[in-house]
């Protein structure tokens, strides 16, 4: 193998209550990455748009990605890489883990696959690490895993795919104003409330149960952060309006979308999706924030390869 280009998507961390826990795979939405042999050993970069990012290979998020996986496995060897970014950096919906997981997913391949998947999401937090000041796994294992990812535990890493109910369709509203993960997680409080917690830790085990189950009423019903969404939603323009408004016009459940902007909802049914984004992006329509609206499956592949030579 020479060259080789990947798809890697978009993922929504948190699923409303179950912050730096969960997250899922979207459809469509995400970088194209080419990685290509050099005889020049390292990691060279390059931004095929978004040329805001740094291509300084300890700065970028692919780039750190790269630089520990070719340090581990032979640092003479030498790739360069070309990221096309589908998603815009601080959208809420995984962009940096995106390019991470790409990075970690196309390297492996380009080096002939030494590490296993739980070693490609330890490499990919590195990214994160980069991104937010945090290595949080939320993003990265459903962008490489596909599906809906429960990390139960980041250290050792303890991954675990959750089932995902036939139907299930997510709605995105994006507004196009950026949120830093790193400041969105400044904000938040450092200790809370017993009762929040047995509150919170309550809708995590239904919100599962509900996507054991298929029980579209129960994951529903809790769907619902009182740690978390209370603080960060004044970050995002009208998200109150928002989220009644989809729950309005028939959603199941909705929430932020990792640290925001962005915001989420789940709906029963493709079409019940659909005017669920349209019915949350008549809100902004009608105050003037400019936005871009997505309704997606849940993807169950993750990254993907594009082509190879
Ligand atoms: N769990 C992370 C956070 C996700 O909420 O800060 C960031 O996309």
């Amino acid at each position: 193998m020479y060259k080789l280009t990947i798809f890697s998507p978009a993922t929504i961390a948190n699923v409303s209550c179950a912050f730096d826990i969960m997250g899922f795979s979207l459809e469509g939405i995400g970088d194209e990455i080419t990685f290509k042999k050099s005889k020049d050993p390292g990691v060279k970069i390059k931004m095929l748009n978004h040329t805001e990012l740094s291509e300084i290979p300890s700065r970028n998020v692919a780039g750190v990605v790269a630089k520990a996986m070719l340090e581990v496995v032979n640092p003479s060897y030498g790739i360069e890489i070309e990221l096309l970014k589908g998603i815009k950096p601080g959208s809420g919906i995984g962009s940096s883990a995106a390019s991470a997981a790409g990075a970690a997913y196309g390297m492996n391949l380009i080096l002939d696959k030494p590490f296993k998947t739980n070693e490609l999401v330890e490499f990919a937090m590195l990214g994160e690490e980069l991104a937010s000041g945090v290595k949080h796994a939320d993003n990265v294992a459903p962008a490489l895993m596909g599906g809906i990812t429960l990390v139960r535990n980041h250290h050792p890493l303890d991954l675990i795919s959750l089932p995902v109910p036939e139907g299930l369709s997510v709605s995105v509203l994006h507004p196009l104003i950026e949120v830093e993960t790193k400041k969105a997680r400044k904000l938040l409080k450092e200790e809370v409330l017993l009762t929040d917690a047995v509150t919170q830790w309550g809708n995590i085990a239904g919100l599962i149960s509900g996507l054991f189950l298929s029980d579209f009423d129960l994951i529903g019903r809790s769907m619902q952060d009182v740690i978390v969404e209370p603080v960060r939603s004044i970050l995002i323009p009208l998200f109150d309006t928002i989220k009644k408004t989809a729950l309005n016009s028939g959603a199941i459940g909705c929430g932020i979308s990792g640290s925001g902007p962005s915001v989420f909802a789940f709906s029963n049914g493709s079409e019940t999706g659909k005017k669920v984004s349209e019915t949350m992006a008549e809100v902004y329509k009608n105050s003037g924030v400019e936005y871009k609206i997505y309704t997606s499956g849940i993807n169950k592949d993750g990254v993907k390869i594009l082509g190879v030579i």
